[in-house]
């Protein structure tokens, strides 16, 4: 079998890394690809159709090369691609695709639509109301924050519609930081298109847990939802949850505080009225789809979906699957996820991503990165890259390797270590992120820690 991963990122190395470990698969394309996929068992890179496959021209190139290559099914990483409807369109050039189409795919591309949804079907969610127009969400804002110290002195959270690349969620603190962000969204077009629509939604405390699922739901048919283990994003910059927002400072799996209780509750609330209401809308979904949930107590409430697989929890939830990935993507493609086995390893995986210094700030490129080989084989992890590109580097007499790759990207890896409980897996993740090392590079040392 040869399977084609859409996307340049960790979760598409930790992706093409688990499907070539498949006895059925014997090459692994990756469009485009990055430092670390380049190197990868099986794995190629695909150069010549490159360019962004969010874009409608880079997807007819790379629906042509899986074609002409011979590619049985293909992955989809990222969700610009699947808004842009990759999977419509390659099934209608007849290739066989793992993830969404554009309509189901506003799941994730439209807040206003996915709250909706989430409404209809009863979904447990936070409070929200949706509005188009500046003037509305400014009255709306200005009506809450004067109803009384009690309502007015929460926080407020402004989601943009649209997709922003991690910038659309605003945790406003005041009426006058709420008022701004309106402004900036809606008159001032910060966001672009994406934040002319936008979703005013209450804030809820808790602890954030991310569920990724295979699902399989086809119009007529009863579908199959199959949630993985639990995960566990650590998105602030700096230790302690402090600092800006990033797109994922590190991950951890499974969490261990969603207990027995809480996930029965999710079960419940969440992930079963999501089949529900998929099938009810007759969707051809697909794909994978991630629960991003607020957790208090044993009590859930969803947060956002997102329609693919979460960077960079994949890089800690896909070390621990004791199943065929690539027989997985293609049981959620065939419609026989139901009868597919899916199992779990004991033990945990943490997994911190080392990044360049200055991000999520402006940050510098070019960097070798280079590897204590002996020191970081003894910890068993996996190295993920991320924003990293191959440069060809040699090894060394002393046995210091050069990776033979240079950063070229803010999270330029991931390491990704197994252990018997979190403690361990943390313990052995830090000791190989000891082993690697570029200039300037910076991670948060609390990935895991309680
Ligand atoms: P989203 O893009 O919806 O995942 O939002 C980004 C981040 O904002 C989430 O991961 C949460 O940390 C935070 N967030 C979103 N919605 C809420 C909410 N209603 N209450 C508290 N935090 C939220
Ligand atoms: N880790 C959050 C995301 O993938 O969106």
């Amino acid at each position: 079998m040869k399977v084609l991963v859409v996307g340049s990122g960790g979760r598409e190395h930790a992706m093409a890394w688990k499907l070539a470990q498949s006895n059925k698969v014997e090459r692994v394309y990756v469009a485009p690809g990055n430092g670390g996929t380049a190197g990868e068992a099986k794995c190629e890179n695909v150069e010549s159709p490159g360019g962004d496959p969010a874009k409608a021209e880079v997807q007819e190139a790379l629906a042509v090369f899986a074609k002409n290559a011979g590619v049985d099914l293909t992955v989809v990483g990222p969700e610009a691609p699947l808004a842009a409807d990759i999977a419509g369109r390659f099934r209608a050039a007849g290739l066989a695709v793992t993830g969404p189409g554009a309509a189901e795919a506003r799941l994730e591309s439209s807040k206003v639509y996915a709250k909706s949804f989430m409404e209809k079907y009863g979904i447990r969610a936070a409070r929200s109301a949706a509005f188009t127009g500046a003037a509305e969400a400014l009255a709306a804002v200005q009506s809450r924050f004067s109803a009384g110290a009690e309502t007015g002195a929460a926080p407020l959270v402004i989601k943009a519609d649209g997709l922003a690349a991690g910038k659309g969620v605003v945790i406003t603190a005041d009426q006058d930081e709420a008022e701004r962000t309106i402004r900036s969204f809606m008159e001032d077009g910060a966001l672009g298109e994406a934040g002319k629509t936008l979703v005013l939604e209450e804030y809820l405390e808790g602890r954030e847990i991310s569920v990724l699922a295979a699902v399989s739901v086809r119009p007529g048919q009863k579908g199959t939802i199959l949630p993985f283990v639990s995960a566990r994003d650590h998105k602030r910059r700096f230790d302690g949850d402090r600092g800006p927002n990033t797109g994922g400072m590190g991950a951890i799996a499974p969490v261990p505080d969603f207990n027995a209780a809480a996930q029965r509750d999710f079960e419940e609330a969440i992930l079963l009225p999501t089949l529900k209401g998929m099938e009810a809308e007759a969707f051809d979904y697909r794909g994978f789809i991630f629960f991003g949930l607020m957790a208090r107590g044993d009590t859930c409430h969803l947060l956002e979906y997102n329609v693919r697989l979460g960077d960079p929890e994949t890089q800690a939830v896909l070390p621990l699957m004791d199943a065929d990935f690539a027989g997985l993507c293609a049981a959620i493609e065939g419609g026989t996820l139901g009868d597919f086995s899916l199992a779990w390893k004991t033990g945990a995986v943490c997994a911190p991503v080392a990044a360049a210094a200055g991000y999520p700030g402006a940050y510098r490129g070019g960097d070798r990165i280079s590897l204590d080989r002996r020191a970081f084989e003894k910890t068993g992890a996996i190295l993920f890259a991320a924003g990293a590109v191959r440069d060809g580097g040699a090894e060394t007499p002393g046995g210091e390797l050069e990776t033979g790759l240079r950063t070229a990207g803010g999270r330029v890896l991931a390491v990704s270590a197994w252990g018997v409980n979190g403690t361990e897996a943390r313990q052995k993740a830090y000791q190989a992120l000891q082993a690697v090392s570029f200039e300037g590079m910076a991670y948060r040392s609390d990935i895991g820690a309680a």
